[in-house]
């Protein structure tokens, strides 16, 4: 006797259970995401045929994927790509994923059209290369500390047709830089330390160099404001653009100004939270 087929519906259904069981927010989502990655469809194509019947090897490549999504595994990491202002980076282990607060750093540097951009600590390339996709005629240097982060970076870099507009460099912080430009924008690591292993489970998945900005979450940013002063990487009249933590704002604002920059301004993101500080070098 041959055992009876399971359909899409079933085993939506008793993954959602499993993964709610597990804490996970959005289950059902993550449940359907899951097998639509699995059956190689889109979300609202298996949607419209959850009756149908899953071949034993799809489902047991499921029973996988949801076993990983129950121990907490990030989505992203098991369905192997994040969507970011447009355009899609794969991302591992070896990369932060890129958060949609991240999309309000690009709005905010992309403001004044710049030419010349350097995007500090760049993980899997997000920033940079939804630069570069928005802005075809600037060029853009994207570094990191990482090598193994930069690996990413350049293969979606390649992947996206971006690899002429973006020139990734290893750096640590601006250690390997030269030049000028119009924009540096950074998302670097500032959560506290003290507060990174009680955040949600998935956060211990992702790199900790990724996360951790010493005890107050801003050794790095005071790091690339001095460095930013004393190596000269902005033309006059420059912007600088920080993604921060949303109690970091008059702290970032106050570091920015004490490096000599002016005009400080804390931008909100969709949340209303204080996210991106920016300020501009005096002319
Ligand atoms: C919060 S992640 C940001 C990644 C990406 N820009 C994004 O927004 O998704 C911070 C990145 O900073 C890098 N990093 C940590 N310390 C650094 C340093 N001293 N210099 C340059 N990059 C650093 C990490 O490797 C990581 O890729």
């Amino acid at each position: 006797m041959t055992a009876r087929a399971v359909t899409a519906r079933e085993l939506v259904s008793a993954a959602d259970s499993r993964l709610a069981a597990a804490g996970v927010e959005g289950s059902r989502f993550d449940a359907e995401l899951l097998l639509a990655e699995v059956l190689g469809v889109s979300r609202p194509a298996l949607i419209a045929a959850l009756g149908e019947d899953v071949s034993a090897a799809n489902a047991v490549r499921f029973e996988d994927f949801v076993a990983r999504r129950a121990a907490r595994e990030p989505l992203a990491y098991i369905t192997g790509v994040k969507g970011f202002r447009g355009v899609e980076l794969a991302v591992d282990e070896r990369v932060l994923i890129p958060r949609p607060e991240t999309e309000l750093l690009v709005a905010v540097v992309k403001t004044g059209r710049p030419c010349g951009i350097l995007e500090v600590a760049t993980g899997s390339g997000a920033v940079a290369l939804a630069l570069a996709h928005e802005l075809p005629d600037a060029t853009i240097v994207a570094t990191d500390v990482s090598k193994e982060a930069l690996e990413v970076a350049r293969a979606n870099a390649a992947r996206l047709g971006l690899d002429r507009n973006v020139n990734f460099v290893e750096s640590d912080l601006l250690g390997g830089i030269d030049g000028a430009f119009d924009a540096v924008a950074a998302n670097l690591p500032y959560v506290c330390s003290g507060e990174i292993d009680g955040l949600q489970p998935e956060i211990g998945y992702e790199p900790r160099a990724a996360l951790d900005g010493g005890e107050d979450g801003l050794d790095l940013v005071r790091e690339l404001a001095r460095q930013a002063r004393e190596r000269g990487v902005l033309k006059p009249g420059g912007l600088i653009a920080l993604e921060i933590g949303d109690d970091q704002g008059p702290a970032t604002v106050g570091i920015l100004e004490r490096a000599g920059f002016t005009g400080a301004e804390i931008h909100t993101d969709l949340a209303g939270r204080d996210r991106v500080v920016s300020a501009t070098k005096p002319r």
